[in-house]
């Protein structure tokens, strides 16, 4: 393990508190980094758990609320990190929600929760953080998608459109940015075993766990390794990438 130090690379995890986001921030921290998690302050129990997990690296992580849906306060909340904590190395766009309905059910208000959250969050927070990646010639972007981005899913056309978006900035981005040292990339996790996953009915999740070749759900583990990966500052040649870990659920070229 790399002890993080004052002067380490910062990197700030939205859906910090999330099922993936505690273990992204666990393994970036005993990756040398130190690690703002921010995610909303209404979790006051996830807080004290994240807390508790994350309590070996002292001060070197840090939690700040932040609703990732409003652009103001994402811009705010960089500007205090940056003045307190120092210019932002890594982001880390995790903060996502399911609001799952076959099309002929969904309301317009699930269909505008999940876009503002899951794509517009990427928008919101990378907007301002990328200002001072790019005067400082180094960044790294790693977006949270999903399979069912690449593949689209039953019940779920805000949260397959929203995750394919992800993709789509993230290339964009990528072209913009990579003549100063800031790669763009996506993860796209398959099915985990998070309370995201746990809300899906059973019966439907026996039918997705049966179809992964691996034979398991994936541990949040298994994303932050690629998350990782993929900030490391010697990974400066792979942007607008997208990287799979779905245990083969979906496999393409
Ligand atoms: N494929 C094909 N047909 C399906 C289906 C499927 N996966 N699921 C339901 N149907 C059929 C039903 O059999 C039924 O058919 P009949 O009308 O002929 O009886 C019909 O569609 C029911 O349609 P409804 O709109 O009434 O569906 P519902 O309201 O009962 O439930 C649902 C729909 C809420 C989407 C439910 O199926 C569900 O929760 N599915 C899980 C979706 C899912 O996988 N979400 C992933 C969340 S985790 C995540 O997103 C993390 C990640 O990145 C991987």
């Amino acid at each position: 393990m790399n002890k993080p130090t004052p002067d380490s690379r910062l990197a700030v995890v939205t859906g910090g508190l999330g099922g993936l986001g505690i273990e992204i921030c666990r393994q970036l921290a005993q990756a040398g980094r130190r690690v703002v998690a921010l995610d909303l302050t209404s979790r006051a129990e996830r807080i004290d758990a994240f807390r508790q997990t994350l309590a070996e690296f002292g001060d070197a992580v840090a939690f700040e609320p932040v609703d990732v849906s409003d652009y103001e306060a994402c811009a705010a909340t960089v500007a205090r990190i940056e003045s307190s904590h120092g210019g932002i190395d890594v982001l880390v766009n995790a903060a996502g929600i399911t609001r799952d309905a076959s099309l002929r059910k969904m309301t317009p208000q699930q269909w505008q929760d999940l876009l503002r959250v899951n794509l517009d969050g990427v928008f919101n927070m990378s907007r301002p953080v990328v200002e001072g990646m790019c005067a400082r010639g180094f960044g790294r972007i790693v977006n949270i998608s999903s399979v069912n981005g690449q593949t689209g899913q039953f019940g779920q056309t805000n949260y397959s459109a929203a995750k394919a978006g992800v993709h789509g900035f993230s290339m964009a981005l990528a072209r913009e940015t990579a003549r100063k040292g800031v790669t763009v990339n996506t993860v796209s996790p398959g099915y985990c075993d998070t309370p995201m996953v746990a809300a899906v009915p059973e019966d439907v999740r026996a039918q997705i766990v049966a179809g992964i070749p691996v034979g398991r759900l994936g541990a949040p583990a298994d994303i932050a390794r690629a998350v990782v990966f993929l900030a490391a500052d010697d990974a400066g040649y792979i942007t607008g990438a997208n990287l799979p870990v779905n245990g083969g659920y979906f496999m393409s070229f």
